[in-house]
Protein backbone atom coordinates (compact mmCIF):
# COMPACT_ATOMS: atom_id res chain seq x y z
CA UNK A 1 0.00 0.00 0.00
CA UNK A 2 1.48 3.14 -0.75
CA UNK A 3 1.46 6.41 1.61
CA UNK A 4 1.50 10.06 1.29
CA UNK A 5 5.14 11.02 1.66
CA UNK A 6 4.81 15.13 0.64
CA UNK A 7 2.35 17.85 0.17
CA UNK A 8 3.27 21.17 -1.59
CA UNK A 9 1.19 23.80 -2.62
CA UNK A 10 1.76 27.03 -4.57
CA UNK A 11 0.51 30.22 -6.36
CA UNK A 12 0.05 29.71 -10.17
CA UNK A 13 -1.97 32.26 -12.55
CA UNK A 14 -6.25 31.12 -13.76
CA UNK A 15 -7.18 32.15 -17.29
CA UNK A 16 -8.07 35.58 -16.05
CA UNK A 17 -4.81 36.33 -14.91
CA UNK A 18 -5.67 35.65 -11.29
CA UNK A 19 -3.82 33.54 -8.86
CA UNK A 20 -5.01 30.27 -7.77
CA UNK A 21 -3.71 27.14 -5.88
CA UNK A 22 -2.31 24.65 -7.25
CA UNK A 23 -1.46 21.30 -4.67
CA UNK A 24 1.16 18.68 -5.69
CA UNK A 25 0.93 14.96 -3.96
CA UNK A 26 3.60 12.49 -3.98
CA UNK A 27 3.66 8.67 -2.47
CA UNK A 28 6.77 6.60 -1.00
CA UNK A 29 5.93 4.27 -4.49
CA UNK A 30 6.54 7.54 -6.31
CA UNK A 31 3.11 8.19 -7.54
CA UNK A 32 2.58 11.52 -8.23
CA UNK A 33 -0.65 14.25 -9.00
CA UNK A 34 -1.24 17.97 -9.38
CA UNK A 35 -4.15 19.02 -8.74
CA UNK A 36 -5.48 23.44 -9.29
CA UNK A 37 -8.51 25.15 -8.57
CA UNK A 38 -10.22 27.02 -10.51
CA UNK A 39 -12.47 30.03 -9.55
CA UNK A 40 -16.19 31.51 -10.46
CA UNK A 41 -16.71 35.36 -11.16
CA UNK A 42 -20.36 34.77 -10.67
CA UNK A 43 -20.21 33.03 -7.48
CA UNK A 44 -23.35 31.81 -5.33
CA UNK A 45 -23.45 33.85 -2.17
CA UNK A 46 -23.96 30.34 -0.10
CA UNK A 47 -20.63 28.67 -1.62
CA UNK A 48 -18.18 27.19 0.87
CA UNK A 49 -15.18 30.20 0.87
CA UNK A 50 -12.28 30.65 -1.38
CA UNK A 51 -9.76 32.22 0.85
CA UNK A 52 -7.59 35.20 -0.66
CA UNK A 53 -5.20 37.22 0.77
CA UNK A 54 -6.91 40.61 0.87
CA UNK A 55 -2.96 42.56 0.20
CA UNK A 56 -3.67 45.35 -2.02
CA UNK A 57 -0.07 45.20 -3.09
CA UNK A 58 -0.14 41.77 -4.41
CA UNK A 59 -2.34 40.73 -7.51
CA UNK A 60 -5.08 43.45 -6.04
CA UNK A 61 -5.52 41.55 -3.38
CA UNK A 62 -6.65 38.57 -5.02
CA UNK A 63 -3.42 36.41 -3.93
CA UNK A 64 -3.84 32.89 -2.22
CA UNK A 65 -0.66 32.84 -0.26
CA UNK A 66 -2.42 32.34 3.05
CA UNK A 67 -4.32 29.58 1.76
CA UNK A 68 -0.74 27.86 0.10
CA UNK A 69 0.68 28.23 3.87
CA UNK A 70 -2.41 27.23 4.90
CA UNK A 71 -1.68 23.68 3.03
CA UNK A 72 1.68 23.51 3.64
CA UNK A 73 2.26 24.45 7.26
CA UNK A 74 -1.08 22.73 8.16
CA UNK A 75 -2.99 20.16 6.30
CA UNK A 76 0.52 18.77 4.88
CA UNK A 77 1.15 17.61 8.78
CA UNK A 78 -2.20 15.39 8.62
CA UNK A 79 -2.14 13.87 5.14
CA UNK A 80 1.62 12.82 5.22
CA UNK A 81 1.61 9.41 5.96
CA UNK A 82 -2.47 8.56 5.16
CA UNK A 83 -3.30 6.01 2.20
CA UNK A 84 -4.27 7.85 -0.35
CA UNK A 85 -7.36 5.45 -1.47
CA UNK A 86 -9.27 6.63 1.41
CA UNK A 87 -10.67 9.43 -0.33
CA UNK A 88 -13.54 9.84 2.34
CA UNK A 89 -11.88 9.58 5.54
CA UNK A 90 -9.27 12.14 4.85
CA UNK A 91 -11.90 14.78 3.12
CA UNK A 92 -13.78 14.23 6.25
CA UNK A 93 -10.10 14.97 8.32
CA UNK A 94 -9.62 18.41 6.00
CA UNK A 95 -13.51 19.16 7.23
CA UNK A 96 -12.59 18.75 11.32
CA UNK A 97 -9.53 19.98 10.67
CA UNK A 98 -11.11 23.11 9.29
CA UNK A 99 -13.94 22.99 11.79
CA UNK A 100 -15.93 25.62 10.31
CA UNK A 101 -19.31 25.23 8.30
CA UNK A 102 -18.10 27.03 5.35
CA UNK A 103 -14.53 26.16 5.21
CA UNK A 104 -13.51 29.84 6.19
CA UNK A 105 -10.82 29.01 8.26
CA UNK A 106 -8.54 27.21 5.81
CA UNK A 107 -10.32 28.09 2.56
CA UNK A 108 -12.29 26.02 0.35
CA UNK A 109 -9.28 26.70 -2.15
CA UNK A 110 -6.81 24.98 0.05
CA UNK A 111 -9.05 22.40 0.91
CA UNK A 112 -9.90 21.26 -2.41
CA UNK A 113 -6.23 21.31 -3.91
CA UNK A 114 -5.44 18.09 -1.34
CA UNK A 115 -8.74 16.87 -1.77
CA UNK A 116 -8.33 16.59 -5.51
CA UNK A 117 -4.45 15.83 -5.45
CA UNK A 118 -5.27 12.82 -2.81
CA UNK A 119 -7.93 11.80 -5.69
CA UNK A 120 -5.67 11.76 -8.91
CA UNK A 121 -2.68 9.90 -6.52
CA UNK A 122 -4.98 7.49 -4.82
CA UNK A 123 -5.73 6.45 -8.56
CA UNK A 124 -2.68 6.72 -10.11
CA UNK A 125 -1.44 4.02 -6.65
CA UNK A 126 -4.42 1.99 -8.09
CA UNK A 127 -2.91 1.60 -11.22
CA UNK A 128 -6.35 3.25 -12.53
CA UNK A 129 -7.23 6.36 -14.55
CA UNK A 130 -8.73 8.65 -12.23
CA UNK A 131 -12.29 8.35 -14.09
CA UNK A 132 -11.70 4.53 -13.82
CA UNK A 133 -11.04 4.81 -9.80
CA UNK A 134 -14.14 7.07 -9.36
CA UNK A 135 -16.90 4.45 -10.67
CA UNK A 136 -14.72 1.89 -8.80
CA UNK A 137 -14.84 3.26 -5.66
CA UNK A 138 -18.75 5.24 -5.85
CA UNK A 139 -20.37 2.52 -8.45
CA UNK A 140 -22.48 5.79 -9.82
CA UNK A 141 -21.48 4.57 -13.25
CA UNK A 142 -19.97 2.24 -15.23
CA UNK A 143 -17.71 4.32 -18.09
CA UNK A 144 -18.82 3.05 -21.76
CA UNK A 145 -18.00 5.60 -25.31
CA UNK A 146 -20.90 5.41 -26.04
CA UNK A 147 -21.89 6.94 -22.45
CA UNK A 148 -20.09 9.61 -21.91
CA UNK A 149 -21.64 13.02 -20.94
CA UNK A 150 -23.40 15.42 -23.26
CA UNK A 151 -21.29 19.05 -24.14
CA UNK A 152 -22.78 22.08 -23.11
CA UNK A 153 -21.19 24.55 -25.39
CA UNK A 154 -21.21 28.24 -24.11
CA UNK A 155 -20.98 30.23 -27.29
CA UNK A 156 -21.96 33.86 -26.33
CA UNK A 157 -20.87 35.36 -23.02
CA UNK A 158 -23.08 38.20 -21.21
CA UNK A 159 -23.81 38.67 -17.90
CA UNK A 160 -20.53 39.15 -15.54
CA UNK A 161 -18.05 37.33 -17.71
CA UNK A 162 -18.71 39.28 -21.43
CA UNK A 163 -17.48 42.82 -22.59
CA UNK A 164 -20.50 43.29 -23.90
CA UNK A 165 -24.04 44.10 -23.06
CA UNK A 166 -26.54 41.33 -22.52
CA UNK A 167 -27.88 40.79 -19.00
CA UNK A 168 -27.45 36.43 -19.63
CA UNK A 169 -24.33 35.02 -18.83
CA UNK A 170 -24.02 31.95 -21.11
CA UNK A 171 -25.81 31.22 -24.43
CA UNK A 172 -25.37 27.12 -25.32
CA UNK A 173 -25.74 24.79 -27.97
CA UNK A 174 -26.22 21.11 -27.24
CA UNK A 175 -26.03 18.44 -28.90
CA UNK A 176 -28.26 15.52 -29.36
CA UNK A 177 -27.56 12.58 -26.40
CA UNK A 178 -27.53 10.35 -29.73
CA UNK A 179 -24.65 11.57 -30.94
CA UNK A 180 -20.94 10.10 -29.53
CA UNK A 181 -19.20 12.77 -27.66
CA UNK A 182 -16.45 13.59 -30.27
CA UNK A 183 -19.59 13.64 -33.13
CA UNK A 184 -20.82 16.43 -30.72
CA UNK A 185 -17.61 18.53 -30.23
CA UNK A 186 -17.30 18.67 -34.14
CA UNK A 187 -20.78 19.79 -33.81
CA UNK A 188 -20.16 22.48 -31.44
CA UNK A 189 -17.01 23.76 -32.87
CA UNK A 190 -18.66 23.93 -36.48
CA UNK A 191 -21.11 25.93 -34.79
CA UNK A 192 -18.49 28.29 -33.18
CA UNK A 193 -17.11 28.77 -36.09
CA UNK A 194 -19.92 29.53 -37.89
CA UNK A 195 -21.25 32.11 -35.48
CA UNK A 196 -17.84 33.96 -35.64
CA UNK A 197 -19.04 34.44 -39.46
CA UNK A 198 -22.56 35.72 -38.69
CA UNK A 199 -21.33 38.24 -35.71
CA UNK A 200 -18.62 39.78 -38.51
CA UNK A 201 -21.34 39.73 -41.11
CA UNK A 202 -23.56 41.38 -38.65
CA UNK A 203 -20.65 44.33 -37.36
CA UNK A 204 -21.06 42.82 -33.97
CA UNK A 205 -17.99 42.52 -32.01
CA UNK A 206 -16.67 39.25 -31.56
CA UNK A 207 -13.74 39.19 -28.67
CA UNK A 208 -14.61 36.71 -26.73
CA UNK A 209 -15.61 36.46 -23.08
CA UNK A 210 -14.16 34.74 -20.02
CA UNK A 211 -15.19 31.28 -21.35
CA UNK A 212 -14.18 31.75 -24.95
CA UNK A 213 -18.01 32.36 -26.29
CA UNK A 214 -17.95 35.77 -27.96
CA UNK A 215 -19.10 38.47 -26.38
CA UNK A 216 -21.15 40.82 -28.68
CA UNK A 217 -23.26 44.05 -27.93
CA UNK A 218 -26.72 43.27 -29.17
CA UNK A 219 -30.11 44.69 -28.69
CA UNK A 220 -31.29 42.08 -26.37
CA UNK A 221 -30.91 38.49 -25.01
CA UNK A 222 -33.38 37.27 -27.37
CA UNK A 223 -31.27 38.24 -30.33
CA UNK A 224 -28.49 36.70 -29.04
CA UNK A 225 -30.73 33.00 -29.30
CA UNK A 226 -31.51 34.24 -32.85
CA UNK A 227 -27.93 34.09 -33.64
CA UNK A 228 -27.19 31.15 -32.30
CA UNK A 229 -30.53 29.83 -34.39
CA UNK A 230 -29.15 32.01 -37.61
CA UNK A 231 -25.84 29.94 -37.28
CA UNK A 232 -27.58 26.67 -36.82
CA UNK A 233 -29.55 27.08 -39.79
CA UNK A 234 -26.51 28.24 -41.92
CA UNK A 235 -25.05 24.73 -40.84
CA UNK A 236 -25.67 20.83 -41.59
CA UNK A 237 -27.30 20.78 -38.10
CA UNK A 238 -31.37 20.35 -37.86
CA UNK A 239 -32.12 22.72 -34.49
CA UNK A 240 -33.80 20.70 -31.95
CA UNK A 241 -32.84 16.91 -33.53
CA UNK A 242 -29.16 17.41 -34.02
CA UNK A 243 -28.85 20.48 -31.87
CA UNK A 244 -30.46 22.08 -28.81
CA UNK A 245 -30.61 25.87 -26.86
CA UNK A 246 -29.72 26.42 -23.67
CA UNK A 247 -29.35 29.20 -21.03
CA UNK A 248 -27.64 30.16 -18.30
CA UNK A 249 -29.18 33.49 -16.89
CA UNK A 250 -27.28 33.68 -13.88
CA UNK A 251 -30.35 35.58 -12.59
CA UNK A 252 -28.69 36.07 -9.32
CA UNK A 253 -25.86 38.42 -10.76
CA UNK A 254 -28.95 40.39 -12.20
CA UNK A 255 -31.62 40.90 -9.17
CA UNK A 256 -31.70 43.96 -7.51
CA UNK A 257 -34.05 44.44 -4.97
CA UNK A 258 -36.00 41.54 -5.78
CA UNK A 259 -36.42 43.31 -9.63
CA UNK A 260 -34.89 42.03 -12.75
CA UNK A 261 -33.73 44.29 -15.68
CA UNK A 262 -33.18 42.76 -18.75
CA UNK A 263 -32.88 44.66 -22.56
CA UNK A 264 -35.75 42.48 -23.96
CA UNK A 265 -38.41 44.15 -21.30
CA UNK A 266 -39.46 47.97 -20.41
CA UNK A 267 -40.26 47.46 -17.62
CA UNK A 268 -38.11 45.57 -14.69
CA UNK A 269 -39.65 42.37 -13.73
CA UNK A 270 -40.36 40.52 -10.19
CA UNK A 271 -39.30 36.83 -10.26
CA UNK A 272 -42.76 35.02 -11.53
CA UNK A 273 -42.98 37.97 -14.16
CA UNK A 274 -38.66 36.43 -15.33
CA UNK A 275 -40.35 33.11 -15.08
CA UNK A 276 -43.41 33.79 -16.92
CA UNK A 277 -41.16 35.31 -19.73
CA UNK A 278 -39.28 32.80 -19.81
CA UNK A 279 -41.67 30.34 -19.95
CA UNK A 280 -42.81 32.61 -23.23
CA UNK A 281 -38.98 31.77 -24.78
CA UNK A 282 -39.35 28.00 -24.18
CA UNK A 283 -42.48 28.45 -26.35
CA UNK A 284 -40.81 29.83 -29.30
CA UNK A 285 -37.32 28.28 -28.59
CA UNK A 286 -37.91 24.72 -27.37
CA UNK A 287 -35.17 25.27 -24.95
CA UNK A 288 -33.47 21.97 -23.76
CA UNK A 289 -31.89 23.57 -20.36
CA UNK A 290 -31.99 26.63 -18.32
CA UNK A 291 -29.37 27.33 -15.45
CA UNK A 292 -30.43 29.89 -12.64
CA UNK A 293 -33.82 30.83 -13.99
CA UNK A 294 -34.31 32.75 -10.78
CA UNK A 295 -32.19 34.42 -7.62
CA UNK A 296 -30.84 32.23 -5.23
CA UNK A 297 -33.34 33.01 -2.43
CA UNK A 298 -36.17 33.36 -4.48
CA UNK A 299 -37.29 29.75 -3.74
CA UNK A 300 -40.77 30.46 -4.18
CA UNK A 301 -40.18 31.46 -8.19
CA UNK A 302 -38.04 28.49 -8.71
CA UNK A 303 -41.32 26.50 -7.95
CA UNK A 304 -43.16 27.93 -10.01
CA UNK A 305 -41.50 27.83 -12.73
CA UNK A 306 -40.11 24.22 -12.23
CA UNK A 307 -44.14 23.45 -11.78
CA UNK A 308 -44.90 24.45 -15.57
CA UNK A 309 -41.16 23.65 -17.52
CA UNK A 310 -40.39 21.07 -14.89
CA UNK A 311 -41.18 18.41 -17.53
CA UNK A 312 -39.97 19.66 -20.34
CA UNK A 313 -37.07 21.74 -19.72
CA UNK A 314 -34.18 21.41 -17.36
CA UNK A 315 -34.00 23.59 -14.89
CA UNK A 316 -30.53 23.57 -13.87
CA UNK A 317 -29.54 24.79 -10.05
CA UNK A 318 -26.43 26.33 -9.99
CA UNK A 319 -25.77 29.51 -7.47
CA UNK A 320 -29.32 27.96 -5.71
CA UNK A 321 -27.46 24.61 -4.95
CA UNK A 322 -23.56 25.60 -4.81
CA UNK A 323 -22.82 21.68 -5.24
CA UNK A 324 -24.50 21.68 -1.31
CA UNK A 325 -26.61 18.39 -0.19
CA UNK A 326 -28.39 20.49 2.21
CA UNK A 327 -29.46 23.17 -0.11
CA UNK A 328 -30.34 20.14 -2.84
CA UNK A 329 -32.22 18.68 -0.19
CA UNK A 330 -34.39 21.98 0.28
CA UNK A 331 -34.74 22.28 -3.41
CA UNK A 332 -35.63 18.41 -3.70
CA UNK A 333 -38.55 19.60 -0.87
CA UNK A 334 -39.70 22.40 -2.68
CA UNK A 335 -39.74 21.03 -5.80
CA UNK A 336 -37.86 24.06 -6.97
CA UNK A 337 -35.41 22.24 -9.79
CA UNK A 338 -34.79 18.92 -12.34
CA UNK A 339 -31.04 19.27 -12.39
CA UNK A 340 -27.96 20.09 -10.77
CA UNK A 341 -24.63 21.80 -12.07
CA UNK A 342 -21.32 20.15 -9.85
CA UNK A 343 -18.41 22.66 -9.36
CA UNK A 344 -16.47 20.55 -6.47
CA UNK A 345 -14.82 24.35 -5.72
CA UNK A 346 -18.54 25.23 -4.38
CA UNK A 347 -18.03 22.91 -1.96
CA UNK A 348 -14.64 22.16 -1.22
CA UNK A 349 -14.20 18.61 -1.65
CA UNK A 350 -14.69 16.03 -3.71
CA UNK A 351 -16.64 13.38 -1.90
CA UNK A 352 -19.01 16.00 -0.84
CA UNK A 353 -19.19 16.78 -4.54
CA UNK A 354 -20.24 12.70 -5.33
CA UNK A 355 -22.60 12.84 -2.39
CA UNK A 356 -24.49 15.51 -4.29
CA UNK A 357 -24.77 13.52 -7.90
CA UNK A 358 -25.41 10.81 -6.03
CA UNK A 359 -28.27 12.20 -3.89
CA UNK A 360 -29.75 13.75 -7.29
CA UNK A 361 -29.33 10.38 -8.87
CA UNK A 362 -31.26 9.09 -6.36
CA UNK A 363 -34.29 11.70 -7.45
CA UNK A 364 -34.14 11.25 -10.85
CA UNK A 365 -32.44 14.66 -11.14
CA UNK A 366 -30.00 15.49 -14.22
CA UNK A 367 -26.46 16.12 -13.49
CA UNK A 368 -23.79 18.75 -14.97
CA UNK A 369 -20.21 18.53 -14.17
CA UNK A 370 -19.03 22.06 -14.92
CA UNK A 371 -15.79 24.56 -14.84
CA UNK A 372 -15.69 28.14 -13.87
CA UNK A 373 -15.13 31.02 -15.39
CA UNK A 374 -11.51 31.60 -14.09
CA UNK A 375 -10.19 27.83 -15.17
CA UNK A 376 -6.43 26.79 -15.52
CA UNK A 377 -5.69 23.44 -17.84
CA UNK A 378 -6.91 21.01 -15.60
CA UNK A 379 -8.42 18.23 -16.97
CA UNK A 380 -10.12 16.38 -13.67
CA UNK A 381 -13.50 17.43 -14.11
CA UNK A 382 -13.74 15.56 -17.87
CA UNK A 383 -12.54 12.45 -15.53
CA UNK A 384 -14.83 13.20 -12.59
CA UNK A 385 -17.92 13.78 -14.99
CA UNK A 386 -17.35 10.01 -16.48
CA UNK A 387 -16.08 8.79 -13.49
CA UNK A 388 -19.09 9.54 -11.59
CA UNK A 389 -21.65 9.89 -14.99
CA UNK A 390 -22.71 12.72 -14.39
CA UNK A 391 -25.29 13.15 -17.59
CA UNK A 392 -23.91 16.32 -19.20
CA UNK A 393 -20.68 18.58 -19.24
CA UNK A 394 -20.23 22.33 -19.01
CA UNK A 395 -16.38 23.55 -19.36
CA UNK A 396 -16.78 26.38 -22.11
CA UNK A 397 -16.98 27.07 -25.73
CA UNK A 398 -14.45 24.88 -27.45
CA UNK A 399 -11.85 27.36 -27.56
CA UNK A 400 -8.85 28.81 -25.18
CA UNK A 401 -6.52 26.54 -23.69
CA UNK A 402 -8.44 26.04 -19.62
CA UNK A 403 -11.77 24.89 -21.93
CA UNK A 404 -10.21 23.00 -24.97
CA UNK A 405 -8.11 20.81 -22.22
CA UNK A 406 -11.43 19.56 -20.34
CA UNK A 407 -13.14 18.64 -24.00
CA UNK A 408 -9.76 17.18 -25.31
CA UNK A 409 -9.33 14.78 -21.96
CA UNK A 410 -13.02 13.73 -22.59
CA UNK A 411 -11.63 12.43 -26.50
CA UNK A 412 -9.04 10.53 -24.96
CA UNK A 413 -11.34 8.92 -22.45
CA UNK A 414 -13.80 8.63 -25.45
CA UNK A 415 -11.02 6.57 -27.49
CA UNK A 416 -9.26 4.74 -24.33
CA UNK A 417 -12.60 2.93 -23.72
CA UNK A 418 -13.18 2.28 -27.16
CA UNK A 419 -9.51 0.72 -27.48
CA UNK A 420 -10.62 -1.42 -24.24
CA UNK A 421 -14.21 -2.43 -25.46
CA UNK A 422 -13.19 -3.18 -29.22
P1 LIG B 1 -18.74 31.28 -12.56
O1 LIG B 1 -19.82 31.04 -13.70
O2 LIG B 1 -17.70 30.24 -12.68
O3 LIG B 1 -18.25 32.67 -12.84
O4 LIG B 1 -19.50 31.18 -11.26
C1 LIG B 1 -20.17 29.80 -14.19
C2 LIG B 1 -21.65 29.59 -14.11
O5 LIG B 1 -22.40 30.46 -13.62
O6 LIG B 1 -22.11 28.52 -14.50
ZN1 LIG C 1 -24.25 29.20 -13.75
Amino acid sequence: MALVKSVYAREILDSRGNPTIETTIWTDSDHGSVASIPSGASTGKFEAVELRDNDIHRFGGMGVLKAVENVNQIISKYVIGQDPTKQNAIDQMLLDIDGTPNKSKLGANAILSVSQAICEVGAASSGLATFEYLSQKYGLNKPSPLNLPTPIFNLINGGKHGAGNLEFQEFHVIPSSRKTFSEGLSLGTDLYHLLKQVLIDKKAIHSVGDEGGYAPNLFSNTDAIELLVEAIEGSQYKINADVFLGLDVAASSIVKGGKYKISDVKEAMDGKGLADFLIDLNKKYNLLSIEDPLDQDDWESWTYINGDLGKQVMLVGDDLLVTNKTRLQEAISKNACNAVLVKPNQIGTISEAVSVVKTAKLHGMSTIASHRSGDTDEDFMADFAVGVGTDFVKFGAPGRGERVSKYNRLLFIEEYLKSKNA
